[in-house]
């Protein structure tokens, strides 16, 4: 057994990164500046979109995404239930009201069945997650949108990169939210970008900035000027030059950063595809995954393997499968091997639940997957040796 515990997702930093940070410390400018500028036309340039828009996260950039459409009260929004919460708290934040929606079982992205059978006259969009970096079937979503006049939203937070028929997800021109938080593919330690047209990035940098007109970062700088104009009661959301620094630091080396993904993701489906106590994650034709979660999914010949003791509910709305995942983590653990689960679905939280009278058995996709998951570490830092140990771990705690 492996002596020393395996976090599930470290950040991949090196002295570069720190080189990066070190000069933009000292070289006078902390906040939204120059290397915000040159990260967001990188960033754009990467995914081929019109423009992009640094932020201090993907929450800011979902929230933008909605007020620049105009969605507020009486309007609804269709979120999937199987995301990070994140996702569906901005559209309490309009003031709007989000309607959630079950799964497609294969990839845990939102299901436009679901979708198209939530629609009222009141939608005005629909929030899609690219789950664990899989994209959403966005060909039937989008077909969806065209037909109910339904716009679209990404929260590609974990989408960084992830393709859809050989375009990049954020090149659509939709408003797309990716998320730098620490875990995440490329991390600036907390930020996030948006991409979209030109139009909406603009009314968006605006907003990210209280509201001021014209690149308000520029107005302490020699060449600016004191003098400054509020458009509209904006937010405090901008990107800084400390995480810029960072984020094109770790842009310059993300492909490989990618090879490794992939290379663990195929480790496992190598070595684990052959487990019939655990479901491997897809990756479906005419799509690439940015592999930004490795989320198995225990079958019930782990449950018949390692049956739960009748008093092992330990997480509400947890059945007995639930309690063998748990089991599982915490063998897993005892191994020295990091885990996590995404997500608890945000119908099972109390907030929601009870503000819009939810059951669990409303959404049986994600209410089912949800007992089973366990995402496994996936980073560019495993080493061989790591992923021969998960595997091990993996296989070890679901014998009887
Ligand atoms: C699906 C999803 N959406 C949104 C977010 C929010 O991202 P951030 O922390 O950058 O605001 C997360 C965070 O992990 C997420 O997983």
């Amino acid at each position: 057994m492996r002596s020393t515990f395996l976090p599930f997702a470290p950040p991949f930093l090196r002295d570069e990164e720190v080189e990066a940070v070190t000069e933009v410390l000292r070289s006078g400018w902390l906040s939204r500046g120059p290397r915000t500028q040159e990260f967001e036309r990188a960033f754009a340039e990467h995914v081929g979109s019109p423009a992009a828009l640094g932020l201090n996260s993907c929450t800011a950039g979902l929230h933008l995404s909605l007020v620049v459409l105009g969605i507020g009260p009486g309007d609804e929004v269709i979120c999937p239930t199987m995301t990070f919460a994140a996702t569906v708290n901005v559209v309490e934040h309009v003031g709007a009201t989000p309607v959630l929606v079950d799964v497609c079982p294969d990839t845990l992205c939102i299901d436009p069945e679901a979708v198209e059978a939530a629609i009222t006259p009141r939608t005005r969009a629909v929030m899609v997650v690219h789950y664990g970096g899989h994209p959403a079937d966005m060909g039937a979503l989008q077909d969806i949108g065209r037909r109910h006049g339904v716009q679209i939203v990404e929260d590609a937070a974990h989408a960084f990169p992830a393709k859809v028929g050989g375009e990049m997800v954020g090149a659509s021109g939709r408003p797309t939210s990716f998320s730098f938080y620490a875990t995440k593919n490329l991390t600036t330690g907390e930020g996030g970008m948006l991409t979209g047209d030109a139009e909406t990035i603009e009314r968006a940098r605006a907003l990210s900035l209280h509201g001021i007109v014209g690149d308000a970062w520029d107005r302490h700088s020699d060449n600016g000027r004191w003098s400054y104009r509020v458009a509209a009661p904006g937010f405090k959301y901008n990107m800084t030059d400390v995480q810029a620094a960072l984020g094109l630091v770790q842009l310059g080396r993300l492909d490989e950063m990618q090879r490794r993904r992939r290379e663990v993701a195929r480790f496992y489906r190598e070595h684990l595809g052959d487990e019939p106590a655990v479901l491997l994650p897809v990756e479906k034709e005419g799509v690439e995954s940015s592999w930004h979660l490795f989320p198995i999914r225990l079958t019930d010949v782990a449950r018949e393997r390692c049956p739960p003791p009748p008093d092992a509910h330990r997480t509400p709305d947890l059945g007995p499968m639930g309690a063998v995942r748990d089991r599982f983590i915490d063998e897993l653990r005892r191994r020295n091997i990091g885990t996590s689960v995404h997500y608890i679905p945000v119908h099972l939280h109390p907030y929601y639940r009870e503000r819009y009278a939810l059951e669990p058995g409303m959404f049986p996709v994600a209410q089912d997957a949800f007992q089973r998951l366990v995402s496994l570490p996936i980073h560019p830092g495993l080493t061989d040796e790591d992923l021969h140990d998960v595997v091990e771990a993996v296989r070890g705690a679901l014998r009887p």
